[in-house]
Order: structure tokens, then C-alpha cells, then sequence
């Protein structure tokens, strides 16, 4: 741990955190129970859709390939921020218009699902090739009901992610964590689980990660919970400061006593005059209820604690943070 981090200054450290910890955790803990709410409804409506699919005679393979040709439905707010309002309203009323003509006595509500999912007329006519055209509202529902289950799921699991993240600085603060001993830590993995933990967040971005291991040992012995909470916190920053279709390369090479891990964003970049305050703790150049300033404190108390190293370089669209870790 930090030296001459006192039993007083641990409580007040705490007590920071916990007036903090309370306003923060509300936010995600109302958007998972309300996206959990929401999922059972998209759940129950799948549940009604099945059999009526089993009578259409649609198969699983042809409501896969329905997907595949229609999409996943995640790459739309990009196109979206091209197009006008007047033009999106035109749109929607064109699918609206289409719907009706086949099968749906009200197709408006569907229709807005489907122009933001950027589904145009000419996709929905093809559909007319796979499936048979009195079964089109059935599919298009279910359809409908599997991207909003992955949204509700997706909102879930990045607000519980939140959550336990926050939870986590409290857990590494009051030293809840101690008693766990050191165990050798396969940082390729430990990197990549982070990644993809935070998947949800940087797919929002469109934001393109690289990645590049060392062909060499990538294992250290450390705290394989900490380490992970290291990455998450960093990538997170990254996330942050990149904008859409921004850069993240994250990067392993095996030196002579240890590993080095380098994380490079294409960002906004660290100004000079607040480089050197970015590892205090509560330093934030983020907005109320968005950052808290504990990340990079924690990074510098972990590895610190693995007798490790970390610094940052930063300009900007580039900004660099290191971390060398001893393999023992
Ligand atoms: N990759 C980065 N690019 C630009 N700025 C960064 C980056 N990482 C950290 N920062 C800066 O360092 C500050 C402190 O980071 P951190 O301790 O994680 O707290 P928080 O993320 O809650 O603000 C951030 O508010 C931001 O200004
Ligand atoms: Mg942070």
C-alpha cells in the first residue's frame, strides 16, 4: 500500500467515496432495473412469436438468415447523424407505408424501430425472397424483439459493469481485498477480458481496438483482480477521451525482467499542465456524476503494490500509458 497513507486520511478517503459512491451507483443501478423490466417484455413477446413462426413454418436457419441479411442493428446512429430530420420522417413514413401494404394495420412504431436500425424499403422487399409474404409481420416482430433483448442486455450488463467497478474502489479502499494472495497472471488474457468487458462502451464509439501480444511469456504472479481492475480502468479512460471511430492499440512485450503493457489512444490527449496530476486522487477533468478521479489512483496503488511502473506520454491523438511489471 501507499506509505504514510494514514488511518485517518483511509477514513476520510472512505467517507469521500461513499458520498460519491451513493450518487453514482443510482444512475446504473436504475437504468439495469429498468432494462430488466423492459428485456421481460421483449421476452415474453419472443415467447408468444415462436409458435406462431412454428405454424409459417420458418425455420431457425431462415430467421438466421434473416438476421444476417437484415443486420445486427448497431451500426445505424452513425448514418443517423448524416441524415436530416425531414429526411429520417420521409423515411419512416415510406417504411410505414410498406408495412401496411403488408401485413400491419399500424406499422408506425415499427417503422421508427426499423429506420433506426437504418433498414431501408428495398431490404424489406428482399425479405419477400426468404419468407412467405403472409409470415413478414411475424418475422419482422421477432426481429424487432431480438434486438431489443441484446440492447436491454447489453444496457444491463454495462450498468452492472459500472456498478462493480464502483463497488470495486470501495473494495480496494477499505483493504477488503487483503488476504488474497499472488498467483502467476496470463496478461494476454487478463487484457483481453477487459476488452471485452467493456465491449458495450467502445462498440457505441465504433472505436477500432488493435491488438498486439508478445509472442514470449505473457505471464507475471500478481493480483489477477487488481490487475484486471488496471486495465479496465485505463481502457475506460481511453474510451473517454477518443471520439467516434477513434484508435485504441493495446500492447504486450516481454522485456528482460518483466512485462511491458502499453495502451495508445488516438484521443483528445493529456495538456501538459494537468499531466502531472492525472494519478491523484480525485482529480477528474470530467463532468459531475461522470468521472471520479479514482481510476488512475487506483492503477498507480496496484501496481505499485507489484513493484511495477507507470507513466504516460501523451500529445494530442496520441496518448501513451505504460506499465511494466516484474515477472515475480
Ligand atoms: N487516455 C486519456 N486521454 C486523455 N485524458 C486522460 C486519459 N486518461 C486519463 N485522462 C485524464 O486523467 C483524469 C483522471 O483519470 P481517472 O483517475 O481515471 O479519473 P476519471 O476517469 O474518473 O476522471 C481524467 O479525468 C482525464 O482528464
Ligand atoms: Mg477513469
Amino acid at each position: 500500500m501507499k506509505t504514510g497513507f494514514h488511518q485517518k486520511e483511509k477514513l476520510e478517503t472512505l467517507g469521500k467515496l461513499t458520498a460519491g459512491l451513493i450518487h453514482e451507483i443510482t444512475n446504473p443501478a436504475t437504468i439495469a432495473q429498468k432494462s430488466a423490466e423492459l428485456l421481460k417484455i421483449q421476452l415474453d413477446k419472443l415467447n408468444k412469436l415462436a409458435p406462431i413462426l412454428g405454424q409459417y413454418k420458418i425455420s431457425t436457419q431462415v430467421l438466421d438468415d434473416v438476421f444476417k441479411y437484415l443486420g445486427p442493428g448497431d451500426e445505424i446512429e452513425e448514418g443517423m447523424s448524416v441524415i436530416s430530420i425531414t429526411e429520417k420522417c420521409q423515411w419512416e413514413d415510406e417504411i410505414c407505408e410498406w408495412l401496411e401494404e403488408n401485413g400491419f394495420e399500424d406499422g408506425y412504431e415499427m417503422a421508427v424501430d426499423l429506420v433506426d436500425w437504418g433498414i431501408a424499403e428495398e431490404d424489406l422487399e428482399e425479405l419477400k425472397n426468404f419468407i412467405p409474404t403472409n409470415s413478414i409481420r411475424t418475422v419482422l416482430e421477432w426481429y424487432s424483439a431480438t434486438i431489443q433483448s441484446q440492447k436491454f442486455t447489453s444496457d444491463i450488463n454495462e450498468a452492472t459493469h459500472r456498478i462493480n467497478q464502483l463497488v470495486g474502489s470501495v473494495r480496494y479502499y477499505s483493504h477488503m481485498d487483503n488476504g488474497i494472495e499472488k498467483h502467476p497472471v496470463d496478461l494476454k488474457k487478463s487484457l483481453e477480458n477487459s476488452i471485452l468487458l467493456l465491449r458495450h462502451k467502445w462498440k457505441l464509439k465504433n472505436i477500432k481496438i488493435h491488438t498486439s501480444f508478445s509472442s514470449n511469456s505473457n505471464i507475471i504472479v500478481g493480483f489477477e483482480s487488481a490487475l484486471n481492475q488496471v486495465w479496465t480502468n485505463l481502457i475506460d479512460n481511453a474510451i473517454d477521451a477518443l471520439d467516434f471511430d477513434g484508435f485504441l492499440k493495446v500492447k504486450s512485450e516481454t522485456l528482460e525482467s518483466g512485462i511491458r503493457v502499453s495502451l495508445i489512444d488516438s484521443g483528445t490527449g493529456i495538456p501538459k499542465e494537468i499531466q502531472p496530476m492525472v494519478f491523484n486522487e480525485f482529480f477528474t477533468t470530467k463532468g459531475f456524476g461522470k468521472g471520479t478521479g479514482l481510476g488512475l489512483d487506483i492503477v498507480n496503488q496496484i501496481i505499485h503494490q507489484h513493484d511495477g511502473k507507470v507513466y504516460v506520454n501523451s500529445r494530442p491523438g496520441h496518448t501513451e500509458f505504460i506499465v511494466e511489471l516484474p515477472f515475480n
